[in-house]
């Protein structure tokens, strides 16, 4: 168990697009895997990409069961949570139906904000044997997975907002964290 600190906007690492994982079988990655749930898990969040713990790497992890009551309904019991592992994740289509969801982010810490994204997405991604999945997800969890992969190209859900906002939580941000 390694919880990793989690890099606060405006870090460079948030704005640069990551690389590919070449061997998702590999040790290495497997470790990450680890360090991003223990470091997701402990913040609290609902999701977490590679780059923010300063891995520039297609590797995210979510978990959108966790903090909706059943958690809490067993807490320290093993196996309520839902870990998912996303390598090389790719969308290979969305709907032109669009929905909002009130976002936040652990590298943005304290401000949230109503971000509209596709309502459907189609998605292909690798898992930590190597194999390829292709699913369709909607909801919370189509919000989450645009959420966590727009990490992966260096893309913030503060990007969505007006400039004047992103302005605003630049500065708030640069002076608090650094
Ligand atoms: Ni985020």
């Amino acid at each position: 168990m390694a919880i990793q600190t989690i890099l606060i906007y405006p870090d460079d690492c948030l704005r640069q697009v990551a690389a590919k994982v070449e061997d998702p079988k590999a040790d290495s990655i497997k470790a990450l895997v680890q360090d991003l749930a223990d470091t997701m898990y402990d913040a609290p969040g609902v999701g977490l990409a590679a780059p923010q713990i300063g891995v520039s790497l297609r590797l995210a992890v979510t978990d959108t069961d966790w903090k909706n009551g059943r958690y809490e309904e067993a807490e320290g019991a093993q196996g309520v949570r839902n870990l998912k592992v996303w390598i090389n994740p790719e969308f290979i289509w969305k709907s032109e139906e669009m929905a909002s969801y009130e976002e936040g982010c652990l590298s943005i810490p304290e401000y949230y904000e109503e971000v509209s994204r596709p309502a459907v997405v189609r998605l292909r991604w690798q898992d930590l044997s190597g194999a390829f999945f292709e699913q369709d997800f909607e909801g919370f969890q189509a919000v989450a997975l645009q959420h966590e992969f727009d990490h992966l190209d260096g893309k913030l859900f503060i990007d969505y907002i007006s400039p004047l906002k992103r302005n605003m939580i630049t500065r708030k941000l640069k002076k608090h964290f650094k």
